[in-house]
């Protein structure tokens, strides 16, 4: 848990005690832990109690005391893992609907990272239909969930209901940022984003791939301490430096290409998430074309299949993962591309499936492999896919 940084959201249930301990505990284990409340939970501990535990401000509020504003984009964007303990039926509610009437929940909606969540509740509220399937849409979505605990509630009633004990809790936590060893020193390719193919200095031929897709993998490759070399088409957002990073920026298809070419040779795993430009203007221009007919027409011509290429080139220690993002027949061009571009899997998304694909956060995919077996998965954050990717792929070198 050392550096980690945990965003830790408390709303207002009485289980809000336990997470002074639960703060202690993650001091102790080298977290740096962020504390957000609702103005409910505060009823329950003191926000001082919990500054003084954390080493950090509380907050619980958009502004603070001198009416400066309490950055909620910021704070979900700097953290590791956002874990919501307690997380009461009126906070799961609101997250499973989109309703952000506090600072915890605006912190929810803007939040890149994993989420943890450790529901508690009298058993009768957690045994309840709605309630149940507020849990189950939210789980979908990727969320982790920590299931209650059964024992003596507040109510006096016997039964599951009270949050997990924060010392399971940290046992979660720790299982879930424990790099299987497996995966250190490893060598791994990413790609990601689109390619802009010029046509002149203004304008290109690009697609709408934001690289969030990719960007997910490589992080998800880095927490089980490989090596990895991201090659990044153009407009995508930097990843924080570090250590186990290569990153290399490329515009188009062929540079792409001659940058996959130079590292898949020492690349034990690839996975190619990039969105390439099938083709390219046969010829560009430096100088802007300018608007004096009624027509031009533009002469394509085709850029070499990366993917195809390097599945020609891949040894018996490598494995080589592609995507396929299809509009119809999905299943049958997965399988053809997988077979055709001799790859290890192809991880299939497809447009037709709202949230999955280009630019959203959340990706709706399945793995297909060579052997016709196929994972199907729901929707969920683009980081929860690059997580499960990366657990399939440790499973294959298995
Ligand atoms: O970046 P995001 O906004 O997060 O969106 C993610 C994504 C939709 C781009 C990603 O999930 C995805 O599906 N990436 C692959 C898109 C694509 O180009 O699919 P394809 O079916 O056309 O290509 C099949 C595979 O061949 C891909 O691995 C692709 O990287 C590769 N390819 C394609 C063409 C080419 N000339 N060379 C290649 O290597």
């Amino acid at each position: 848990m050392n550096g980690k940084r945990i965003l830790l959201g408390i709303s207002g249930g009485i289980a809000a005690y336990k997470c002074c301990t639960l703060v202690r505990l993650l001091v102790t284990s080298g977290a740096h832990v962020q504390v957000i409340m609702t103005p409910d939970a505060t009823q329950f501990v003191s926000p001082l109690t919990l500054s003084v535990l954390s080493k950090n401000k509380v907050y619980s509020t958009f502004t603070n005391q001198d009416l400066e504003w309490n950055n909620h984009v910021k704070l979900a964007l700097e953290a590791d893992l956002f874990l919501i303990a307690p997380a009461t039926a009126n906070t799961i509610g609101k997250m499973a609907q989109g309703i952000c009437d506090n600072l915890l929940l605006t912190t929810y909606f803007s939040s890149k990272c994993p989420i943890m969540l450790a529901p508690a509740m009298d058993l009768d509220m957690y045994q309840h239909h709605t309630i149940s399937e507020n849990i189950n849409k939210l789980q979908k979505l990727g969320t982790i969930i920590i299931p209650a605990e059964e024992g003596e509630l507040a109510s006096g009633l016997y039964g599951q209901g009270r949050m997990a004990e924060p010392e399971n809790i940290m046992l979660q936590l720790e299982h879930f940022f424990k790099p299987t060893t497996k995966l250190i020193g490893k060598k791994v390719l990413v790609t990601a984003g689109p390619t802009y193919e010029k046509i002149d200095p203004v304008r290109f031929i690009g697609n709408h791939s934001s690289g969030k897709m990719g960007l997910a993998i490589a992080k998800a490759f880095i927490a089980q301490g490989a090596h990895v070399t991201l090659i990044c088409g153009p407009g995508v957002p930097a990843l924080p430096s570090n250590n186990l990073l290569h990153l290399i920026n490329i515009s188009t298809a062929q540079e792409m290409y001659l940058a996959c070419i130079e590292h898949f040779k020492e690349s034990d795993i690839t996975v190619m998430a990039a969105a390439v430009a099938d083709y390219r203007p046969e010829h560009s221009v430096e100088q802007k074309i300018k608007k004096t007919t009624e027509q031009i027409s533009l002469s394509l011509v085709k850029n070499p299949d990366i993917l195809l290429n390097l599945g020609t080139k891949k040894n018996k220690r490598q494995l080589l993962i592609g995507f396929a993002l299809e509009t119809h027949n999905e299943e049958n061009f997965a399988q053809e591309k997988l077979k055709k571009k001799n790859l290890d899997m192809i991880v299939l998304n497809s447009l037709n499936d709202i949230g999955a694909g280009f630019g959203t956060d959340t990706n709706k995919v399945s793995f297909v492999f060579n052997n016709k077996k196929m994972r199907v998965l729901p929707l969920m954050s683009k980081e929860k896919v690059a997580y499960e990717l990366v657990q399939e792929i440790i499973s294959l070198t298995l």
